[in-house]
């Protein structure tokens, strides 16, 4: 194998001034499926992106033609569904470089993830490859995921920007949205990752933003993304994602992927030479290919490897971390080492779904189970039996299997079911049909748990499904898909080798008819509109009083918290506010255990609708049985902030905000009012409703006094007013303002607005 990286950096600045122009245009296609193109005359080298994330999934140039399926043996971390449950940056980041240093093994420079997208509609067949309903949870962990990967020398892709939330019609669906939604609910996660972990990548989504192609959105890929975000990367389409070549690169799409087979790099040179495109652009997407190419380098040294029984390990300690006990009635778990029989039911105990389908399918270097896992654990200790139960892929429950399995639950002390989503039913490419398992298992577990009522019921799933048939478990533990090592990890947590610590990052609605986009999901005509607007997930459950089966959040522990001595110091400074929250955490219980400490801030008075709570930090902590220690949380002015429309900016409107702590959203601890002064205020101006001039912090106060002694204007009359334009109440008769001095006020308000910086 020849060391491409021998020759050392490229030097950019000369190479960009010897390329042609063909070249260039050259450089902005890939040239197979997963490599870009190398140009050999001045000794640029080609570099390879590979999908995941989760695990390193590089294909052969064979595989890569005719099945997707097929990749070399990588370890398969736990997908983001489930990383985000552990709410954990460090774990995160750890397992970051573990991808990363597997990646270099392979001379892979950049690997194709993570996915930010909003879980939108518990039905998108993708949400496995996605962390979180909540945008902040989402930024952070994935922040943690792109500093992890790359302090390896490799490369991350954020995707897929923007909107991306749905499969069906993903191609071509206009996700139509309105612009504080796009920006408080869609786009932050990626705005967290990009000003936090800087990831060399980004890769545009397929679907249409508000009616233009995520390839040729330049207000998204240009506007928002370099001259607002500061990114300082380069842009790939996703693979066949582009539309009109040239008015991708016009917008800042610099790379196309896979290859055009040259198609896309002749329309540039053709609208360079027509006068429709600017060689500029070229160039600057072209600078951004050679200074991706030399961040690449030290991935393209060969002879790297990596500890794969290490890695395994860390997949196993992510996996416990990962799964959510719903449910833990009068302690059935953790299982004893000792007594009678263990019935273990359900084929998916033997043969573990782990991982979700589609572009991010991962070939482990090993897979547990949780069958065999189990009869280790407990050999020559307890009997563990064996039904299956079900056909993994059958609807319709099978007499036979359900008699074996009710028979064995009848004999067993106790009885674990393993159940979940099959997997043709979630995948990249398609939605699914509907929230709830299969009727097969469904029928299975009633009769199971009519035999037999000490169940505890583990679930595989990707993406929330209905539990309508919870009462019949006494303990329910929600794997997600945990990775290669999820079957030894769940029988770490059963046996209480390890200790659930795993809260909800979706919450788990009573039924589908309560979610949020119904009637606006998928979509229809090619435009899905996101009618809900900032109400997704907790935030519409909230908004609606609806109770859930379980809430964003959610998660038990063999162990019990107490939270005391909660308070909060603030700075109040503008932009650069800083509330400090801290507070005492006691493992109350006798297990050592693992706290997630949420805090979700609320705005009870605005102008403009504020959701009822949202989460803005959170920490985690160890605890040792009777231990406490203190633990901080610091939010910054964005926490308090919403995207204010007419000014372009985010702003705290003044005055009293909530902070709740708590062990999730519905399981408030304690909350603190705290004060502060508005950052930006919207320019007045005397068309705009009374309203706006009484709340403005300068003009408002002037206001008030020009009316005082008017009893005509009083309190009571002037709410009545609030909603007519200033200048129309000015023209009526006695008004003791004129309509002429409204103009001069406006002006000195917005100018003392703009000296003291709001
Ligand atoms: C997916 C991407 C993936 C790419 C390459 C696309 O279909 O949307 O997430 O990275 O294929 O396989």
């Amino acid at each position: 194998m020849t060391d491409m990286t021998a020759a050392g950096p490229l030097d950019v600045p000369g190479l960009m001034s010897r390329l042609t122009l063909e070249e260039k245009a050259a450089l902005l296609d890939g040239s197979d499926r997963w490599y870009t193109e190398p140009i050999e005359r001045l000794g640029i080298p080609a570099v390879m992106t590979a999908d995941g994330p989760h695990g390193l999934r590089k294909q052969s140039q064979e595989a890569a033609l005719h099945d997707l399926r097929q990749s070399y043996p990588a370890t398969c971390f736990p997908p983001a569904v489930s990383l985000a449950s552990t709410w954990d940056r460090e774990l995160v980041h750890r397992v970051g470089e573990a991808l990363g240093d597997e990646c270099r093994a392979e001379q892979v420079s950049i690997l194709l993830g993570p996915g930010v997208n909003m879980k939108r509609s518990p039905l998108c067949g993708r949400n496995f490859e996605y962390y979180s309903e909540d945008p902040f949870l989402a930024g952070e962990l994935a922040s943690a995921f792109v500093l992890g990967v790359q302090s390896r020398g490799v490369g991350t892709s954020l995707k897929h920007f923007a909107a991306n939330n749905q499969e069906t019609r993903r191609r071509y669906v206009s996700a139509e949205i309105d612009e504080r939604t796009l920006r408080e609910i869609y786009l932050p996660a990626f705005e967290r990752v990009v000003k936090t972990a800087d990831p060399w990548t980004l890769m545009c989504s397929y679907n249409k933003v508000n009616g233009v192609y995520s390839a040729e959105n330049r207000w998204l890929l240009t506007q928002v993304l370099r001259d607002e975000w500061g990114f300082r990367g380069l842009v790939m389409s996703d693979w066949d994602a582009v539309n009109i070549r040239e008015h991708g690169v016009a917008a800042g799409l610099d790379l196309e992927m896979p290859t055009s087979f040259g198609v896309g790099a002749r329309r540039i040179v053709d609208a360079v030479r027509a006068g429709t495109l600017a060689e500029a652009d070229v160039d600057l997407s072209a600078r951004r290919v050679l200074e991706l190419v030399n961040r690449s380098l030290p991935a393209l040294a060969p002879g790297q490897t990596f500890d794969a029984d290490a890695h395994h390990g860390l997949a196993r300690e992510t996996a416990t971390r990962c799964a959510v006990l719903l449910k833990n009635d009068a302690g059935l778990l953790p299982l004893s080492r000792s007594g009678g029989t263990v019935a273990v039911i359900g084929e998916l105990a033997r043969t573990p779904r782990y991982q979700g389908a589609g572009s991010s399918q991962v070939t482990p270097t090993r897979l547990d189970d949780a069958l065999g896992a189990l009869r280790t654990a407990l050999a020559g200790a307890r009997a563990v039996t064996f039904a299956p139960g079900y056909l993994v892929e059958s609807e319709q429950p099978d007499a036979g299997l359900v008699a074996e399995a009710v028979a064995q639950a009848s004999a067993a002390d106790v009885v674990v079911l393993f159940l979940g989503l099959p997997p043709s039913y979630e995948s990249e490419g398609y939605d699914r049909a509907h929230m709830d398992l299969p009727p097969a298992q469904v029928e299975l577990l009633e009769a199971v748990a009519a035999a037999n009522p000490e169940l505890v019921v583990v679930l595989a799933n990707g993406a929330a499904v209905s539990m309508p048939w919870r009462g019949a478990a006494r303990a329910l533990l929600e794997g997600w898909l945990l990775g290669q090592a999820g079957g030894s990890a769940v029988v770490d947590l059963l046996l209480g080798e390890a200790n659930p610590s795993g809260k909800l990052a979706e919450t788990l609605p009573l039924a589908y008819s309560n979610n949020p986009t119904i009637g606006s999901f998928p979509g229809e005509h090619g435009k899905v509109r996101y009618g809900e607007g900032l109400l997704i997930g907790y935030r519409w459950y909230d908004a609606h009083e609806l109770d859930v089966a379980y809430p964003f959040g959610h998660g038990l522990s063999y162990t019990t918290f107490e939270y005391s001595d909660a308070s909060v110091a603030v700075q109040d400074a503008g932009q650069q506010t800083c509330v400090e929250v801290s507070l005492t955490v006691t493992n109350t219980g006798t297990r050592a255990g693992r706290e997630i400490v949420q805090v979700y801030v609320t705005d009870p008075e605005c102008t403009v609708f504020r959701p009822e709570q949202e989460l803005k930090g959170f920490a985690t902590v160890n605890l040792e049985p009777g231990q406490s220690e203190q633990v901080s949380v610091t939010l910054d002015a964005r926490a308090f902030s919403y995207w204010n429309v007419a000014l372009g900016a985010w702003a705290i409107e003044g005055g009293e905000f909530g902070v709740r702590i708590g062990a999730s959203s519905r399981d408030i601890r304690a909350v603190r009012t705290i004060e502060l002064a508005g950052t930006l205020v919207e320019p007045l101006s005397p068309e705009l409703p009374t309203a706006m001039w009484l709340d403005h912090p300068v003009a408002g106060p002037r206001i008030r006094e020009l009316l005082a002694g008017d009893a005509k204007y009083d309190d009571y009359r002037m709410r009545r007013l609030r909603e007519n334009p200033f200048d129309r109440v000015a023209r009526m008769r006695g008004f003791p303002i004129p309509e002429a001095d409204l103009a001069r006020l406006a002006a000195e308000a917005n100018e003392e607005v703009r000296v003291s910086g709001r």
